[in-house]
C-alpha cells in the first residue's frame, strides 16, 4: 500500500524526516515525491550527517530507492549537485524518474522574479526558483517535459525564442542576448545530465506494478496544504496541489482501495511560515525570536527568517477534508519545552468553515495551555514511551490531548529533537 505523508500548516513540518524514520524501519520499500521541485527543503540528520534535500526523497538516504513522479518540476542542474553531494558523502542514490516530469528552464526563473513584482501586494514571496512559471508553461503546453528536453531539440529552440521574446519584452533586455544565454545553459546542462536518461521511466506503471505485488511505499508530499494552488490562500502559496488528493495525481495511480494506505498529516507544535501571506495565529517580538532560535527556523531552500506563530488547530482540521488525515504526528515538541504557558487557537470568532471566505480576517480564539519543563531526549522518551494517555507530565500530555481532541484524529508520532532517536511512532 501507499502511505502518505503530508503537512497540514505552511511547509516545514518535518514530512522529510518523519520520511526519514519511517524509512528506517524497513516497512517501506521505497518513497516517492509527486509535486514541487527544489521549492522545498528537507534537513535530516542521518548517522549524525545532517543533509538537506530539495528534490530527492529521504528514503535514499537509508539506502531506499526515490521516484520523481511526473508531478514534479525539475531543475537538473539542482538535481545532478544533490545526487554528487550525496555521493561525496558515500550515499549512492537509486533513482526513478518519470521521464513526463517538466524541466525548470533558465526563463521560468526569469519570469518567477518578474512575475512576483507584477504581483505587488499579492506577491507570494516566491523562493525564486522557477516553480509558478513552469507549472504555468506545463497547463499552457509550452512546457518541457524530460523526454523532450533530451529527445526534441527542435521543440526545445523554438521555445528559447518565444520565451526570449517575453522575457525581453516584460524585462527591457536584449532579445539577442537572452537567446544567446538561453541556448549556451541548455546545452552545458544536456551534457551534464545525459547520465540521468538510465533512470527515466513510467514511475506510474512502476508504482502500480509495486503496489499489485503488495510491496509498501511512502508518498512524501512537499510544501502543505495551506500552500496548495488549489487551497484558501490562492495567490499567496505555491503552484501544485500539496494535499492527499492531489498526491495520486502526481504519480499518476488511481488510488484503489487496495493501493490506498494510511495518510500521516505533519504538523509542527507551534506554526511557521516563510513567504507572505495570512497567518493568523502569528506572533512577533521577543517570544516569537526565542522559538525562532531555538527551532532554528530559517528556510531550508532560501534561508529567509520563518514568521513564527502558535498552533492553529482550525488550519489542521481542514486537511481532514483535502487529504483524509488517518493521524498525526507532531514535530519539534522538545521547542516548546521550558515555556511557562502555550496558547492554542482552538476556534475563530467568525467561524471555521470555507477558509476560503475572507481568510485573512479569521480572528482566533485561543486557549492557553499550561508548559513543560525542557526534558531532555532521554526524558522525552521515557515521557512517551507508554502512549498518549499515560504521559506522566500533565501539561505535556494535555498539550497532546487536546490536539487529538480537537483535530479529531490520533497521534502516531511524536518528534522531540533532530536526532532519529528523538522520535516516537505508535503506528
Ligand atoms: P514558490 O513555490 O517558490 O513559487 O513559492 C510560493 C510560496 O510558497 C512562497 O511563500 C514560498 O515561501 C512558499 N513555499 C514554497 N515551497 C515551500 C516549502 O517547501 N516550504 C515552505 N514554504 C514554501
Ligand atoms: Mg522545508
Amino acid at each position: 500500500m501507499l502511505d502518505i505523508v503530508v503537512g497540514t500548516q505552511y511547509g516545514d513540518e518535518g514530512k522529510g524526516r518523519v520520511v526519514h524514520n519511517l524509512a528506517l524501519n524497513g516497512h517501506y520499500l521505497a518513497a516517492v515525491r509527486a509535486q514541487g521541485g527544489n521549492n522545498a527543503g528537507h534537513t535530516v540528520v542521518h548517522e549524525n550527517v545532517t543533509y538537506k534535500l530539495n528534490l530527492l526523497p529521504t528514503s535514499v538516504l537509508v539506502g531506499k530507492p526515490g521516484f520523481l513522479g511526473r508531478g514534479m518540476v525539475l531543475d537538473l542542474d539542482v538535481l545532478v549537485k544533490e545526487i554528487s553531494g550525496l555521493k561525496e558523502k558515500g550515499i549512492h542514490p537509486s533513482l526513478r524518474i518519470d521521464s513526463r516530469a517538466h524541466v525548470i528552464m533558465p526563463w521560468h526563473k526569469d519570469l518567477d522574479s518578474l512575475n512576483e513584482k507584477g504581483n505587488g501586494s499579492y506577491a507570494a514571496g516566491s523562493t525564486g526558483r522557477g516553480i509558478g512559471p513552469v507549472y504555468g508553461s506545463k497547463h499552457d503546453r509550452t512546457g518541457v517535459r524530460l523526454a523532450d528536453f533530451f529527445d526534441d531539440s527542435a521543440r526545445v529552440e523554438a521555445l528559447v525564442q518565444k520565451y526570449a521574446t517575453r522575457v525581453a519584452y516584460e524585462s527591457e533586455q536584449d532579445y539577442s542576448s537572452l537567446v544567446d544565454r538561453y541556448t549556451v545553459e541548455i546545452r552545458t546542462l544536456v551534457d551534464k545530465t545525459k547520465f540521468l536518461t538510465d533512470s527515466l521511466c513510467d514511475v506510474s506503471q512502476e508504482i502500480y506494478d509495486d503496489l499489485i505485488l503488495g510491496n509498501n511505499i511512502l508518498g512524501e508530499c512537499a510544501q502543505a496544504e495551506m500552500l496548495d494552488v488549489d487551497g484558501p490562500y490562492y495567490p499567496r502559496g505555491t503552484s501544485s496541489g500539496t494535499s492527499a488528493v492531489a498526491f495520486w495525481n502526481g504519480i499518476g495511480v488511481y488510488p484503489k482501495k487496495e493501493f490506498a494506505g494510511k495518510v500521516i498529516g505533519v504538523a509542527k507544535a507551534y506554526t511557521t511560515r516563510v513567504g507572505k501571506g495570512p497567518f493568523v495565529t502569528e506572533i512577533e517580538g521577543s517570544f516569537a525570536d526565542d522559538i525562532r532560535e531555538r527551532g532554528g527556523e530559517y528556510g531550508t531552500t532560501t534561508g529567509r527568517a520563518r514568521r513564527v506563530g502558535w498552533l492553529d488547530l482550525p488550519m489542521i482540521k481542514h486537511s481532514l477534508v483535502s487529504s483524509g488525515l488517518d493521524s498525526l504526528a507532531i514535530t519539534k515538541i522538545d521547542i516548546l519545552g521550558g515555556m511557562d504557558e502555550i496558547p492554542v487557537a482552538v476556534y475563530y470568532k467568525n467561524g471555521n468553515k470555507i477558509p476560503c471566505l475572507n481568510y485573512e480576517k479569521k480572528i482566533p480564539v485561543y486557549e492557553t495551555m499550561l508548559g513543560w519543563p525542557a526534558f531532555t531526549t532521554k526524558d522525552y522518551r521515557r515521557q512517551f514511551e507508554n502512549g498518549i494517555d499515560y504521559i506522566p507530565n500533565i501539561s505535556l500530555r494535555e498539550y497532546l490531548q487536546k490536539i487529538e481532541r480537537e483535530v479529531g484524529v490520533p497521534i502516531k508520532i511524536i518528534t522531540f529533537g533532530q536526532d532519529s532517536k528523538a522520535f516516537i511512532s505508535y503506528m
